[in-house]
């Protein structure tokens, strides 16, 4: 399985989602994640971790892919902050499902809007929408998003990701979100494993 986080939008839980799901498909079988970014912030959050026990699986650069590739069952692929148009071609084609995370904001949303009109121009349709970051009860931007993209007939996820603390200690410790101390940690962890149950179906 191939798996690949982009958008049009910086700072919608790319890296934060190919790191999560990497650690889903490593504990099905030997998982790589490709740093397809130039900021390397998945590359980095690995290197943070690496003292104490850090990522479950390896990740690697572009260039180094082809060497590291060997035995692999799975490869997730993180991409830049802002994909360009004409790159988008080439990483859907690249893998067997283009996962595009974006926050329930209308700035996101309308990027996202943006990315899924092009898919749909390049005729695919292996792609979809996880909503992340979606903030806690009371608030309903998650549902109204989730919402507004199901009338305008866009593939979801059933699942989603709420905006958690957890994800920042584990970015900023190198780490799992399940390896961090945080009283969401376990629920954090179980809604990226939701996600990954959904993809192998
Ligand atoms: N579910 C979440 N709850 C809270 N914070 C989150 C969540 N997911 C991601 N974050 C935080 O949001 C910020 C952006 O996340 P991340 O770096 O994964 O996004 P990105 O799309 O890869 O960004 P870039 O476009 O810069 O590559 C980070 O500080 C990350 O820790
Ligand atoms: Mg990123």
């Amino acid at each position: 399985m191939i798996i690949t986080t982009a958008s049009f939008k910086g700072g919608v839980a790319k890296t934060t989602t190919a790191i999560h799901l990497a650690a889903f498909f490593q504990t099905r079988g030997k998982t790589l994640l490709i740093d397809g970014d130039p900021n390397r912030s998945a590359t980095r959050w690995a290197e943070r971790g690496s003292q104490q026990g850090g990522l479950s699986f390896k990740v690697v650069g572009v260039n180094q892919a082809a060497r590291y590739s060997t035995g692999i069952e799975h490869f997730v692929i993180d991409t830049e902050a802002r994909a360009e148009e004409e790159d988008l071609k080439e990483i859907v084609d690249g893998c067997d499902l283009l996962v595009l995370p974006t926050t329930p904001d209308t700035l996101s949303i309308d990027a996202l809007i943006q990315t899924v009109e092009l898919l749909q121009a390049l005729g695919t349709d292996n792609y979809r929408i996880l909503l992340t970051r979606v903030p806690p009860n009371p608030r309903k931007e998650g549902e109204e998003a989730r919402e507004f993209l199901t009338d305008a007939g866009f593939p979801l996820f059933k699942g989603k990701i709420r905006e958690a603390v957890a994800f920042q200690k584990a970015a900023n410790e190198g780490v799992m979100v399940k390896d961090v101390s945080d009283r969401r940690a376990g629920l954090a962890w179980q809604e990226y494993c939701a996600i990954g149950q959904e993809i192998v179906g």
